[in-house]
């Protein structure tokens, strides 16, 4: 069993290049098997999550390949339209493969993806949507029969703006029919990723990022390459190490935008944090004690993101006063708190608020990851505690994080992995 062992409340210092989004990579994978072809696509982190897309298209009959910070994917070969329970289970957000499946080949078979760390996560919004487009599906006993002799296109409105039933509806689109404008679609960055290597593949769509993107033509093009934006929740948990521990650090390859409400809160705790979207730098420097903000509420984008909560709140910890957190995304998303108690952090949770009432210094723990931001925000946490913290669950961190250690001894932590004991 792997460990991080972290030896807390130094100051950090120094620069690392932001990796690729994990939540581009994966539904632009999926993507892929729409070009019947070669797609290459450039700065995918090497993550968990991304193996196991690779391991879903390999099982389907594309051939996939890396080289560097670039996947290869050849879907010209794909022969299969089911994904097996052991892959579904390996990550939730599989689920987006369902989309691309069933336009590329005419049906989709796999199996519901039920509940996971964060609470359940139903896709009755991918369903609804997907058949809406026309798609006959069943989808009792745990699993999803879908099938559809042809897709058409329709107006279609989503309930709540899923992301992953947005990224489901956008593939499915790409293959039906005439026109389909999708109404109160997910805004997030990743969306506009996904558009931007759509429209390399010859789709005819637009407006990601708005209230109403329309989907128009089919993929025309077999051979495209494509660069991932980069990870703007990763920027945001580096930020975050740097308000708990102190310091001063560099990011690169970031486009602030995606995370300027994380860099509102840092910044309104005290942080320093200044921005170049030219140049794609942000610089972060924190010299005198946190203080707390007002309430930081979570909210699809461009409002705070579920995923930089834990992170944020681990940089709250030390911050002096009390600062609210509303959680209106994930049911399950305080899991961390616990684990943060044990570095002498004071958090009281009930339902969707936790309340952080700052304390003056937090010490060394054991501590366990129980899912992917919650692990990433023990790091932070443990960053700005004095003395060894030991940090197990990796795996979880390893789905959404290139090597963190890498990148926190970039940032001139003392952290190491270790086999443990
Ligand atoms: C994506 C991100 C995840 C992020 C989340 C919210 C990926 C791979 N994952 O997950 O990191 O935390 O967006 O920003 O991009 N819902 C329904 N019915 C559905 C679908 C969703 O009720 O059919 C609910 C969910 O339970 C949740 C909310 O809608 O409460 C948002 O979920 P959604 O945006 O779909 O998240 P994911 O796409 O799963």
């Amino acid at each position: 069993m792997s460990i991080l062992r972290i030896n807390g409340g130094r100051a950090l210092n120094g620069e690392v290049r932001i990796q690729g989004a994990k939540n581009s990579v994966l539904p632009i994978m999926a993507a892929s098997i729409l070009a019947e072809g070669v797609s290459i696509i450039h700065n995918c982190p090497r993550l968990a999550d991304v193996d196991v897309s690779a391991r879903i298209l390999e099982h389907l009959g594309c051939k996939v390949s890396r080289d560097g910070e670039s996947v290869c994917i050849d879907s010209s070969g794909m022969i299969r339209s089911d994904i097996p329970d052991a892959l579904m289970r390996e990550m939730r957000s599989s689920v987006v493969f369902l989309g691309a499946i069933l336009a590329r080949t005419g049906e989709a078979r796999l199996s519901l993806p039920g509940g996971c760390e964060l609470g359940p996560r139903p896709i009755d919004l991918h369903i609804a949507a997907l058949r809406e487009l026309g798609a006959e599906i069943d989808d009792n006993g745990g699993k999803i029969v879908c099938k559809a002799k042809r897709l058409k296109g329709c107006r279609l409105h989503l309930a709540k703006p899923s992301v992953g039933a947005t990224e489901n509806a956008m593939l499915a689109a790409c293959r039906s029919s005439g026109t389909t404008v999708i109404t109160n679609p997910a805004k997030e960055p990743e969306i506009w990723d996904l558009q931007a290597y759509l429209i390399k593949l010859g789709v005819s769509i637009s407006g990601a990022g708005s209230s109403i993107i329309t989907v128009e033509s089919m993929p025309t093009k077999n051979h495209v390459e494509h660069t991932v934006i980069s990870d703007r929740i990763v920027a945001a948990t580096y930020l975050s190490a740097v308000a708990s521990a102190g310091g001063s650090i560099r990011l690169t390859d970031v486009n602030p935008e995606h995370l300027s409400t994380a860099i509102d809160v840092l910044n309104e705790m005290g942080c320093e944090i200044e921005a170049d979207r030219e140049k794609g730098i942000i610089t972060a420097r924190k010299e005198k004690r946190l203080k707390a903000v007002k309430p930081v509420i979570t909210s699809p984008y461009p409002g705070f993101p579920t995923d930089t909560q834990p992170p944020v709140m681990a940089a709250c910890l030390k911050a002096q006063g009390t600062t609210v957190f509303v959680e209106n995304i994930f049911e399950n998303r305080y899991r961390h708190v616990e684990e943060l108690k044990r570095l002498g952090a004071e958090i009281k949770t009930e339902g969707k608020t936790a309340i952080i009432c700052g304390v003056d210094r937090l010490h060394g723990a054991e501590l366990q990851s129980t899912d992917l931001r919650g692990g990433a925000a023990l790091c932070v946490a443990a960053l700005g505690a004095e003395g060894i913290s030991e940090i197990s669950g990796l795996h979880h961190i390893d789905r959404g994080y290139d090597k963190i250690e890498n990148a926190l001894q970039a940032l001139g932590a003392d952290i190491r992995r270790t086999s443990g004991a």
